[in-house]
């Protein structure tokens, strides 16, 4: 490590610990601290995953970080403090925020993100900018502590955000990872293929989570992962869901009882469609056989076949007449 890597990860370090011990010790932090109880995180959390406050100032971090000798230069290479323009002065980029730092695979700390309290302070999550120690389209949120379980259990739970990682430990999943609301890149796939290639997408079930759900569900299977997709109720994120039903609902329903790609797909194509309309059911089962088609296995085939018949009472030798018909066009 070159001396400016490793400065800028000391000066990380140092921030995580201010930030820790003023979130937890500190009257500055109380209000902090209380948002925080009433959302649901537990004392063990908070230091587990080393959450922190960031106070309201404009200098406490420049000022900490000049006391202790780091070049006001370099932190800002390491996104912690900002110049401000056509001056050669700086100020804090957290400012009165619950700060969850972000680690690399290794466990240093590289980046923070701060969630703001007040819902006036935009945007909800402040992130540390890409800087030489973080790119965001490689790092995974809590995999270093996942990774030894996912390689365990032979499975990863795939979440959109550090709540939801943080409520699942505290269901006793431990092998949940966060993308921190990016789209999945190829180097996360690498990452978590280096452990398992069995994922369940646990993204949100609102509109955004689902569409995500759908393109990470496609992109972790052309590259050969087994994949499941946990679905919530309309609306629900897990953090919430964990919060209103608890633990042990949560890992029976919605992470047991996950659906296959095909089923959740059954689902997708059907949201927003009015399935009483004659021509809207009719194209709805066109694009269900026409995904069974796309199916490796036969018996997979037949079973969601039988599934399509019963549901829409249509005789199975219809249904797989249409797909032969399918089968061959494609060819
Ligand atoms: P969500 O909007 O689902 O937030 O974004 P959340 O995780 O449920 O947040 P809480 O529960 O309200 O605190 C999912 C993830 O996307 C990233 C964060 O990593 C967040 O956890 N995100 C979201 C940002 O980076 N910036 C934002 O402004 C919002
Ligand atoms: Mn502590
Ligand atoms: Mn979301
Ligand atoms: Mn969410
Ligand atoms: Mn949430």
């Amino acid at each position: 490590v070159n001396s400016e890597k490793k400065q800028m990860l000391e000066a990380h370090e140092l921030l995580q610990k201010f930030y820790h011990h003023l979130l937890v010790n500190t009257k500055e932090g109380q209000n902090a601290l209380e948002y925080l109880v009433d959302r649901g995180f537990t004392l063990d959390s908070i230091e587990k995953f080393q959450i922190g406050y960031s106070l309201p100032s404009w200098d406490f971090v420049v000022k900490l970080l000049q006391k202790r000798g780091f070049s006001l230069s370099l932190m800002e290479k390491a996104g912690l403090i900002i110049q401000k323009e056509n001056s050669d002065s700086y100020f804090d980029r957290f400012r009165n925020r619950i700060m969850f730092p972000i680690q690399n695979s290794k466990g240093e700390t590289i980046a923070f993100a701060g969630r703001s309290i007040e819902k006036e302070d935009q945007p909800k999550y402040l992130n540390s900018p890409e800087t030489e120690l973080f790119n965001k389209s490689n790092v995974l949120y809590n995999f270093f502590r996942a990774k030894s379980f996912i390689k365990k259990q032979q499975q990863a739970i795939l979440f959109e955000g550090f709540a939801d990682v943080i409520s699942a430990d505290k269901a006793e999943l431990y092998n949940g990872i966060a993308t921190m609301g990016t789209s999945l890149t190829e180097q996360h796939v690498q990452l978590i293929r280096r452990m398992t290639d069995t994922i369940i997408i646990c993204y949100d079930s609102d509109f955004a989570g689902t569409e995500a759900a759908y393109r990470a569900a496609n992109m972790l299977t052309d590259h050969h992962c087994q994949i499941r997709i946990a679905r919530m109720p309309e609306g629900f994120d897990p953090d919430e869901y964990i919060k209103k039903y608890g633990s042990e609902k949560f890992r029976q329903e919605i992470i047991a009882g996950s659906l296959t790609f095909m089923a959740f797909k059954m689902e997708y194509h059907r949201l927003g469609k009015k399935l009483q309309n004659e021509g809207e059911k009719l194209r709805y089962i066109e694009k269900i056989i026409e995904e069974i088609t796309n199916l490796d296995k036969a018996v997979e085939r037949d079973h969601y076949l039988r599934q399509l018949a019963d549901e829409f009472s249509i005789s199975l030798d219809a249904l797989k007449q249409q797909q032969q018909q399918m089968y061959y066009a494609k060819k």
